[in-house]
């Protein structure tokens, strides 16, 4: 019997299926687990992932089995676990899965340290959860540790903290800050399932709405661009001039979240930060006014605050929770303020999960052989590794691209030529 906390075992067959479906489109993956059976590089090695419970991760999941590894995994939000995914790993691949969509908070702490008890000597990330719980509460299994990944922006933030207190306790490498995840990840992935997310609880039409982003870094960008696709007014809020400069360049009305608040029609978060929707503009919002996060931890929306304005609450329909206001305004709140495009949707599409998590299997199969030599800081993904994860990529798109000339070399290397 496999160690496990999932909703329904018999679910199992309907999580095959769907994870089938995403490996169609994870040929990167595919091919790093070809050589993974054959040469078993983590043979042996003990790896507790913290991850979105999806059929992307599922494929990561028995990419590093087939590598040799004993994979445990948990959820890293309590809302994104697709329960039929959890119960397909443990029954049909014997993966210690504990996760439960909905799960409560003590449920997902009790989860990380479920997967703690598997003396990981490889921690997986996705928004550093693992990481500090196993600092805070399981400080005993540091000394096992020889690396750690982390997926997300958030992740990293949080992680670089630890490293500037000192107390991160062994290395990390950064997979968000490959150009391969990033930039793909981020932008295309966030853009569309964001809105798949909107689109799937609300059923409203984007067309013709003021669609108000918050935040202009990688995820922000691609919303703002996807939002536009729609046919959607999209209006941009940062506090970065360089960013806020980019997205008037970019051709978005810029202005702060107080101008915004009264004339947005759909509000999503994407800006990593705490309460970036709050009383002042709750107060200004219009009737019907949809507010929606997709960073990582529910706090970029102030609930707490919108709650107490509240007169009466319900759930409106499915993952739509409608605050009635003492002046009958009504503001519709999606999936809790959880990143809403893992709650009321799938997730990235498998195609560019192909990818951040090629990342994640070549930096555990680095760590595995580098780690032991690695100062307890944040590193970058080796940059031998993006480039090979942008290769395989581009091969499995039947993508060809030039190759410098010996001439093209000799002038890049030089400084004699001008004008
Ligand atoms: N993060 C965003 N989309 C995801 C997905 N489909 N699977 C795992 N993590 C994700």
């Amino acid at each position: 019997m496999v160690d496990c906390d999932v909703k329904d075992l018999g679910l199992a067959a309907r999580g095959a299926l769907r994870s089938a479906w995403a490996e169609r489109d994870m040929p990167v993956m595919r091919s790093i687990r070809e050589r993974f059976e054959r040469e078993q590089p983590l043979a042996g090695t003990k790896i507790a992932a913290c991850l979105h419970v999806t059929t992307e991760t599922a494929n990561l999941m028995r990419t590093l089995q087939a590598g040799g590894a004993d994979v445990w995994l948990c959820a890293s939000n309590p809302l994104s676990t697709q329960d039929d995914v959890a119960a397909d790993l443990v029954s049909n691949s014997r993966i210690p899965v504990f996760a439960i969509k909905g799960e409560d908070h003590t449920t997902y702490y009790n989860h990380i340290l479920a997967v703690l008890r598997a003396r990981p000597q490889i921690t997986m990330d996705d928004g550093a959860d693992l990481v500090s719980t196993l600092h805070s509460e399981s400080a005993d299994l540091l000394d096992d540790i020889v690396g750690g990944t982390e997926e997300t922006t958030t992740g990293v933030i949080r992680l670089r903290a630890m490293a500037a207190d000192g107390v991160l306790r062994y290395p990390i490498v950064a997979v968000n800050e490959a150009m391969t995840k990033h930039l793909f990840d981020n932008r295309y992935g966030t853009g569309q399932s964001t809105l798949d997310g909107v689109i799937r609880a609300t059923n409203v039409l984007i067309a013709g709405r003021v669609f108000v982003v918050a935040g202009y870094g990688w995820c922000g960008r691609g919303l703002a661009m996807r939002a536009k696709g729609h046919g959607a007014d999209v209006i941009v809020t940062e506090v970065d001039p360089l960013r806020a400069l980019e997205a008037v360049m970019d051709g978005f009305r810029v202005m702060t979240m107080g101008e915004a608040a009264p004339i947005g029609d759909i509000f999503v978060t994407a800006t990593g930060n705490i309460h970036v929707i709050r009383a002042e503009h709750f107060a200004e919002m219009k009737d019907g006014a949809i507010v929606a996060n997709t960073g990582h931890f529910n706090v970029e929306i102030d609930i707490p605050a919108l709650e107490d304005m509240a007169v009466s609450r319900r759930e409106a329909r499915e993952l739509v929770e409608e605050f009635l206001m003492s002046d009958g305004r009504r503001i519709h709140l999606l999936a809790e303020g959880r990143l809403v495009n893992l709650s009321a949707a799938e997730g990235h599409p498998a195609s560019v999960m192909d990818m951040s998590f090629a990342n994640q299997a070549l930096s555990v199969e680095y760590l595995v052989k580098n780690g032991a030599g690695l100062a307890p800081q944040v590193y970058d993904v080796p940059g031998d590794i993006d480039q090979t994860v942008a290769r395989l990529k581009l091969a499995a798109l039947e993508t060809d691209i030039d190759v410098l000339t010996p001439e093209q070399v000799e002038y890049l290397a030089g400084w004699q030529h001008g004008t």
